[in-house]
């Protein structure tokens, strides 16, 4: 079915402006970015989206991380836009993704992991709402 999925291209990433090789991946495995916007979070914000994860270790680090630097959000549409786009990031330790997946080419690390794709299709509304009206989706 088509589905719609939400994706952050990371501080690590914009850094060293990688947002257009990242969308060329998304593109190029079927995926429409059919509403993106560049920001810059602050930790408060990061905690509020990372919410899930607070009891692990890495959490402080992982607000840091996600505020250091803009961030692109995005919604990606397309059939299987979920799983489409998990296959597509790769493995979340770049170290296990596999070959031309994103993380694989582009990740320095399992934190600084250059993307998020939602996980499943309650997530993905979650966290497409945390971000984004309905009139930003331009399907
Ligand atoms: P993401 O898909 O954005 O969801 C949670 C993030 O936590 C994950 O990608 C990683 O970047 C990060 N993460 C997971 N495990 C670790 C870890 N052991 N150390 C630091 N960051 C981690």
């Amino acid at each position: 079915a088509i589905q719609r999925t939400f994706s952050i291209i990371k501080p690590d990433a914009t850094a060293r402006n990688l947002t257009g090789a990242i969308n060329a991946k998304l593109e190029a495995a079927g995926l429409r970015i059919i509403a993106q916007k560049r920001i810059h979070l602050t930790q408060a914000q990061a905690g509020v989206f990372y919410a899930v994860h607070k009891e692990r270790p890495f959490y402080g680090e992982l607000c840091e991380f996600m505020a250091s630097g803009p961030i692109v959000v995005q919604v990606l549409e397309g059939e299987d836009a979920i799983a489409k786009n998990r296959e597509v990031m790769g493995a979340t330790n770049p170290a296990e993704a596999a070959e031309g997946t994103i993380r694989k080419e582009f990740a320095l690390s399992i934190g600084e992991n250059s993307v998020h794709g939602s996980d499943a299709e309650d997530t993905a509304k979650e966290e497409i709402a945390y971000f984004f009206s309905g009139l930003e989706l331009v399907g």
